[in-house]
């Protein structure tokens, strides 16, 4: 396995993850690995073919069998982009349901730790730092207060002209979070090695600058070891 360096990014729904983990990759110049979209588009992938939501052996095997493919913030499904449809609110919860089968889980492993090339991967989940790289050189706990994530969702959705509502947001977030929290595989909670990154007050920009001064004190600190 490549021994390529690991920034780990791991929080609930709609804490800026994704888009912290992206900038962050681009400034180091490393590639970046959105976890989550591979659990979009197994769900996406199971509700187009018809497969009950809860068919273990079944969802285990289309995962293995999916051609997904990342080109910048496009996926690509067996050739077709699939980048739109596979960030409804709607998918968002079957991928979070399906997210919960262990199973499932295994069946998308090797597919993510293949991300880990030269010179770097920076990765973004709820299981980055503990399961999948948790030999990361960084592990970052992403979150915000329920509050704030519900209206930072409801800002992207109007923004995509998409119908949203921030009462119906707040639930959903909090069911969505419960259901990540309890799940017996993979369950989403902070590493005793990561730091916690509250950007409840915090601008994207601050919260990347944080990131990589972590990420520059581990590699100096590294080095001087
Ligand atoms: O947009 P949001 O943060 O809710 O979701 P996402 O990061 O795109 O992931 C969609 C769902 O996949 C989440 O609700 C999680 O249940 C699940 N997931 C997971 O279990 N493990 C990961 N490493 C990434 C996502």
């Amino acid at each position: 396995m490549s021994r390529a360096p690991v920034i780990a990014i791991d929080g609930p729904s709609a804490s800026g993850k994704g888009t912290v983990a992206a900038r962050v990759a681009q400034a180091l110049g490393f590639h970046y690995l959105d976890s989550g979209a591979l659990y979009r588009v197994t769900a996406f992938a199971a509700q187009d073919s018809g497969l009950p939501l809860t068919d273990e052996p079944a969802l285990a095997r289309l995962a293995e069998g999916l051609d997904i493919r990342f080109d910048g913030v496009e996926v690509y499904l067996h050739g077709q982009p699939v980048g739109e449809a596979i960030r409804s609110e709607e998918v968002g919860r079957a991928a979070s349901r399906i997210a919960a089968l262990p199973r499932l889980r295994l069946a998308l492993l090797g597919r993510q730790r293949a991300f880990r090339q030269p010179p770097g991967l920076v990765t973004d989940g709820r299981d980055m730092g503990s399961t999948v790289f948790p030999e990361a050189s960084l592990k970052v706990f992403l979150t915000a207060s329920a509050e704030e994530r519900a209206q930072r969702r409801y800002k992207q959705l109007i923004e995509k002209g998409l119908p949203a509502n921030v009462t119906a947001l707040l639930q959903d977030l909090r069911e969505r979070d419960a259901r990540d929290a309890a799940r017996s595989t993979a369950p989403l909670r902070q590493m005793a090695d990561a730091r916690l990154l509250d950007t409840s007050h915090l601008t994207i920009d601050r919260a990347v600058e944080q990131v990589l001064a972590w990420y520059r004190a581990t590699v100096s600190g590294s080095a001087a070891a």
